[in-house]
C-alpha cells in the first residue's frame, strides 16, 4: 500500500527521491518521509500530510546526499502522523528502514526487543525493524537485515541505509513489490517501475525472500539465505508521458479519456476481424485446458471485481463455460472446493493485491489452472500464475480505477470470444462481435464529447447524500461500477443493484431526494428497465438514465438522458460504464473533493 524509494549514485538524492515518491503517491498519501546519509551521520525528515508538504519543508534544509530512502504511507499500525511516518530509525540513530507491508507478529518481537531495552517512538508495526537490525548488526549490515527479515511473519518490501556502511543500500521483499533500477553509475530501488522511469528502463524484479545489495558501481542479489542469485534485466516498456497528467486536470479525467486508445491498445494484434476470432499469446499454451475446464473461477477484488461479473455473462453467453465470480478475500479464506479440472483467473491492475494473490496461491496449491489478468508487466500476479493476459492499458495513476476497468471487459470479451470460437460459437456470430468490438473506441469517442451535458447533470447531484444505481442483465455489474465510483470519490453514499431487486427493499429509499441512476440501454432487458423506471417515478424518484441514441419515449420519462450509441448488448458494458465515471468524477470536483488521491483510499492495496 505504501510506496518506497531508495537512491545511491552520483546525484544529488533529496530532489530524486521527492520525485520519485510523488510518482508513487497514489500507493498513500496520508504522510511522508525521507533519510539520507550526509556527513556520515543519518538525517530524517518526515511529516504528515502530502508529499508537496514534505517537499516545501526540506526546500528549507538544503543537505546535500547522494544515498538516500524514501516513503509515503498508508496507515495500518498506528495512525497518519509525524511520528508513524516513515522513515523509522534505530535507537542509535544508525539505521534508517522504510517497510512496505504488515509485520503480523510485531507485538511479540517489540515486547522482546523492549525487554532487551530498546526504546520506541512510533506505534507502528514497521519500527521493530530497524531495532532488529540494530540488535543482529555485528559489523555486516548484510547478515543483520537478514537475520531480522528471518524472524518476520507477515509481508514485507524494505529499505534500509545505515552509516555502518553508508555507500549501500538494501532492499528485500516478501509479498510487496520491489524492482531496481540499474542506471550508470546510479541505482534506485522502488515499489513500482515509475519512480524510476525517468533515471532508467533497466530494471530487475525482486522475487520473495530476496535482498538486493546496491552501491553506485551497481548491484548483487542474493536470498535471505544467503545465497548469490542471478538476474535477468528487463525493459520498462511505457514512456515518461504515461505517468504525467498531460494537460488534463486530473489523472483520473486523462485516464476516463485515453480509453479510446487504451481499449485500442488492448486488442490490437489480437482481433481477428476476418476470421471472426482473437489471438491471445499468453494464454496459447493452455487454451485447451481452460476450454474443456469443469469451471472457471474469476477472482478479483473492487472494480476488477465488477470486470470480472461482466466476464461471467459474457464467457457463459459466448463460450457456454459455467462461470462463477468471487471475491479474492472470501475465496481464500472459506477453503473453496477446487480441483485439478478448475480453471482460476484472477483480474488484478496492479497485479499486487494481497488478496488476489493470496487467491492465486490458494489455486495453485490445489492443482488448479491459474491465469492473470494484469495490467502491470512484470508485476507478482503475472509471474506466479501460470499464464495469462496483460491488458496494455498503460499505467493507471487515479485511484480510481476508470481505464483499466474497460481494458479488463475487453479482454474478458476476447477471451471469451476464442473459447466461444472452440466451441459453438459461429464464426459469423464471431465476425459480429469482433467487428463491433472494433468499432468501440470511436463509440467511447463520441460519448466523451458529451462530458458538459454529464458535468451539468453531476451539478444537481452535489447537494444529495445518496444515490442509486440500477442495471439489469450485462448491465447491472455497471451499475455497481457506477455506485463504487461515485461513493470513493464524491462520499456520496451510493448502491448499485440488479434493477428488479429494487422492489425487494431499495423501493422504500425512494423520494424526491434520492438520485436514480438507471442503465436503460434498448437491450432484451430494455422493456423490463422500463418499468422499474416508472416505479421510481410512481414514487417521485428522480431519475438520470444511460439511454441508447434515438430514444425519444424512455426521455419523456426520466428527468435527465444521456444518450450513447449503441452496440451489441454483452459489449454494453463498455459504452454505459463511461457516463457514470464521468459523472462520479464531476460530482466529485465540483465538490472539491480530491479525485485522484480519495480519502482513506489506495489504488494497490497490498495489504490483507
Ligand atoms: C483498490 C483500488 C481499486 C481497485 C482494487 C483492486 O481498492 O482502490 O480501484 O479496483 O484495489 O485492485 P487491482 O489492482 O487488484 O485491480
Amino acid at each position: 500500500m505504501c510506496g518506497i524509494v531508495g537512491y545511491v549514485g552520483k546525484q544529488k538524492v533529496l530532489p530524486i527521491l521527492i520525485n520519485g515518491l510523488k510518482r508513487m503517491e497514489y500507493r498513500g498519501y496520508d504522510s511522508a518521509g525521507v533519510a539520507v546519509i550526509a556527513k556520515n551521520k543519518l538525517w530524517v525528515k518526515k511529516r504528515k500530510g502530502k508529499i508537496r508538504d514534505l517537499e516545501m519543508d526540506l526546500n528549507e534544509e538544503g543537505i546535500s546526499s547522494t544515498i538516500g530512502l524514501g516513503h509515503t504511507r498508508w496507515a495500518t499500525h498506528g495512525a497518519p502522523s509525524q511520528l508513524n511516518a516513515h522513515p523509522h530509525v534505530d535507537c542509535q540513530k544508525k539505521i534508517a528502514v522504510v517497510h512496505n507491508g504488515i509485520i503480523e507478529n510485531y507485538v511479540q518481537l517489540k515486547s522482546r526487543l523492549q525487554s532487551e531495552g530498546h526504546h520506541f517512538n512510533s506505534e507502528t508495526d514497521s519500527e521493530i525493524l530497524a531495532h532488529l537490525i540494530e540488535m543482529f548488526y555485528k559489523g555486516d549490515m548484510g547478515f543483520a537485515i537478514r537475520e531480522a527479515l528471518q524472524l518476520i511473519e507477515g509481508t514485507f518490501g524494505v529499505l534500509v541505509i545505515s552509516t555502518h556502511e553508508p555507500e549501500k543500500i538494501f532492499g528485500a521483499r516478501r509479498g510487496s513489490p520491489m524492482v531496481v533500477g540499474i542506471g550508470e553509475g546510479e541505482t534506485l530501488i522502488a515499489s513500482d517501475g515509475a519512480a524510476l522511469v525517468e533515471h532508467t528502463r533497466n530494471v530487475i524484479h525482486l522475487e520473495d525472500d530476496e535482498m538486493a545489495i546496491a552501491d553506485a558501481q551497481g548491484i548483487q542479489v542474493k536470498t535471505l539465505q544467503d545465497k548469490k542469485v542471478i538476474k535477468a534485466v528487463e525493459k520498462i516498456s511505457y514512456d515518461l508521458s504515461r505517468i504525467q497528467k498531460g494537460g488534463y486536470d486530473h489523472f483520473m479525467l486523462k485516464e476516463i479519456f485515453e480509453q479510446p486508445e487504451t481499449i485500442h491498445d488492448s486488442m490490437r494484434g489480437r482481433l481477428l476481424l476476418e476470421a471472426g476470432n482473437a489471438k491471445l499469446g499468453g494464454l496459447e499454451g493452455c487454451l485447451d485446458r481452460l476450454r474443456h475446464s469443469y469451471r472457471l473461477i474469476i477472482t478479483a477484488c473492487g472494480t476488477s471485481w465488477h470486470a470480472g461479473l461482466i466476464g461471467e455473462y459474457l464467457i457463459e453467453k459466448l463460450a457456454q463455460i459455467p462461470v462463477e465470480v468471487e471475491y479474492a478475500s472470501e475465496f481464500r479464506y472459506r477453503n473453496p472446493v477446487i480441483t485439478r479440472v478448475d480453471t482460476v483467473l484472477a483480474i488484478t491492475q496492479s497485479g499486487e493485491t494481497a488478496d488476489t494473490l493470496a487467491a492465486v496461491r490458494e489455486a495453485r496449491q490445489k492443482g488448479a489452472l491459474a491465469l492473470g489478468m494484469c495490467n502491470v508487466v512484470g508485476s507478482t500476479i503475472a509471474r506466479e500464475t501460470d499464464a495469462g493476459v496483460y491488458l496494455h492499458a498503460g499505467p493507471e495513476i487515479g485511484v480510481a480505477s476508470t481505464k483499466a476497468f474497460t481494458s479488463q471487459v475487453i479482454t474478458l470479451a476476447l477471451i471469451a470470444l476464442v473459447l466461444g470460437r472452440m466451441g459453438t460459437l459461429s464464426s459469423e456470430d464471431g465476425q459480429t462481435l469482433s467487428q463491433e468490438l472494433s468499432l468501440l473506441p470511436e463509440k467511447i469517442r463520441s460519448i466523451l464529447k458529451q462530458k458538459d451535458l454529464i458535468k451539468s447533470i453531476a451539478e444537481k447531484i452535489i447537494p444529495h447524500q445518496n444515490a442509486l444505481y440500477l442495471g439489469r442483465g450485462f448491465n447491472y455489474p455497471v451499475a455497481l461500477e457506477g455506485a463504487l465510483k461515485m461513493k470513493e470519490i464524491s462520499y456520496i453514499h451510493a448502491e448499485g443493484y440488479p434493477a428488479a431487486e429494487m422492489k425487494h427493499g431499495p423501493i422504500a429509499l425512494i423520494d424526491e431526494n434520492m438520485p436514480v441512476i438507471f442503465i436503460a440501454v434498448k437491450d432484451p432487458v430494455y422493456d423490463k428497465v422500463v418499468n422499474n423506471i416508472e416505479e421510481v417515478k410512481a414514487r417521485g424518484g428522480w431519475v438520470i438514465a444511460i439511454v441508447s441514441e434515438g430514444d425519444e419515449e424512455i426521455s419523456r420519462l426520466c428527468d435527465h438522458t444521456i444518450p450513447i450509441p449503441h452496440t451489441l448488448q454483452p459489449l454494453s458494458p463498455i459504452l454505459t460504464v463511461i457516463p457514470l465515471q464521468l459523472l462520479a468524477y464531476y460530482t466529485a470536483v465540483m465538490k472539491g473533493c480530491n479525485v485522484d488521491q480519495p480519502r482513506n483510499l489506495a489504488k494497490s492495496v497490498t495489504v490483507e
